[in-house]
């Protein structure tokens, strides 16, 4: 999801349709209700898990996911195929070492990057046995057979869809963009103590923010161990994210865990000058801060903290393969060359491929902020992907 100017405030709504409004007064009615049956205080995970997730009312789960241009955000794979092909070189590479392979791609979106995936493969000879799609969504399943029904016709009987994680897998992981949507915890340091910050209701009937004691040992000894010593320092932290890796570690045979999202290592995401953590809400290509700005219509993400991935991961099993920032990812799995092959330099089309690919590459866009890391069980550590540029030894 890129760009991120400017920051509009609450008081700045927009112009919504009937159903737009009708769907954000039940969103906000839940969460008043909710928020009542609990004693008037929920967690702010709590919180993102409704606004995302809750049945018929999330953002995620109730058909008001707007993904590409005429949507909140933009995603890698929205941007152009270029970034679906340089994935296939990395998962060729991965998949060549094992016999029996499959592909499973978490948060699949609108489908655009398995068709992607696909097509490169079958264009490399490498195609998996089976490529699911974990999505829990049944509007987005449509959505994503409607594309791929579309586009690649001919690989749809090697795609499947599934809800929970498989017990045992064996192949590559796909995640773009997914750690940033799992629902994070707010923790504030205060001098000789640590709270949680959390949502209520207000006396005017607003969500408010509404600090507690930290009640959560674990939560405690996670932030212990990485905020810096610094009063009023407010971060997140995300267990749920944690426990997906270290769920997928676990079952993994043999493969590749491939997670893509925009973050940093612990030492950059608790930075002392980071004091206000990295929360953010996504509105028709907008950016904002505020967290309450239309529950259940706007997307809310969190960066992610891939050291904290890093050893999740490694408690289960799997070894860090590579952590390298996406543009130099993409460089390294050759779409510069793949962009080569789109055909005349001076075409619309070769032209919209070179912008996009600057968007994805250069360090002032997608390129820094976005990062890449492997995680991998019984298979050759020597990746495409990360063969420049690796920064392992920072996370
Ligand atoms: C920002 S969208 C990314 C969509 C797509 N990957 C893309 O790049 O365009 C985040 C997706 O992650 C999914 N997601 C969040 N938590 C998940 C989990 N625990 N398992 C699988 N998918 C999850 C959400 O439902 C949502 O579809």
């Amino acid at each position: 999801m890129f760009p991120a100017p400017p920051d509009h405030s609450r008081r700045n709504s927009p112009a919504l349709s009937p159903d737009e409004a009708a769907h954000a007064a039940r969103v906000l009615a839940y969460l008043g209700r909710t928020i009542g049956e609990e004693g008037g205080w929920i967690s702010f995970a709590d919180y993102m898990s409704a606004v995302l997730y809750a049945p018929g009312l999330g953002y995620y789960a109730a058909g008001t996911h707007k993904l590409g241009a005429g949507g909140d955000f933009v995603t890698a794979p929205e941007l152009s195929p270029l970034f679906g092909k340089a994935l296939a070189a990395q998962l060729e590479q991965a998949l060549a070492a094992l016999e029996r392979a499959e592909v499973i791609e978490l948060g699949p979106g609108s489908g655009r990057l398995c068709a992607d995936v696909l097509s490169a493969l079958a264009e490399r000879d490498a195609l998996p046995d089976r490529y699911w799609l974990l999505e829990v969504s049944p509007d987005l399943r449509e959505r994503q057979r409607a594309h791929l029904n579309a586009a690649v016709p001919e690989h749809l009987p090697r795609v499947g869809w599934i809800d929970v994680l498989p017990d045992r897998w064996s192949g590559a992981v796909l995640a773009n963009e997914v750690l940033d949507a799992v629902p994070v915890h707010l923790v504030v340091r205060q001098p000789g103590e640590w709270l949680e910050r959390g949502v209520t209701v207000d006396a005017a009937g607003a969500l408010a923010f509404a600090d507690r004691v930290l009640a959560s040992p674990a939560l405690r000894e996670r932030a212990r161990a990485r905020f810096p010593d610094a009063p009023d320092y407010l971060s997140e932290i995300n267990p749920s994210a944690e426990a997906l890796v270290s769920s997928l570690a676990q079952r993994c045979e043999r493969g590749l865990m491939l997670l893509l999202d925009y973050g940093f290592p612990a030492a950059e995401y608790y930075h002392p000058q980071r004091d206000r953590g990295t929360l953010m809400a996504h509105y028709r290509h907008t950016t904002l801060s505020d967290p309450f700005f239309l529950p259940g219509l706007a997307d809310l993400t969190a960066h992610v903290d891939f050291s904290a991935m890093a050893r999740a991961g490694a408690a289960a099993g799997m070894g860090v393969a590579g952590f390298v920032a996406q543009g130099q990812f993409l460089l390294n799995c050759g779409i510069l060359e793949a962009l080569a092959r789109c055909g005349d330099p001076q075409s619309s089309g070769y032209l919209r491929a070179a912008s996009a690919v600057q968007r994805l590459t250069s360090p002032a866009e997608m390129g820094e902020l976005f990062k890449v890391l492997a995680l991998t069980r019984g298979i050759d550590p020597g990746l495409v992907g990360f063969r420049r540029g690796d920064r392992s030894h920072r996370l």
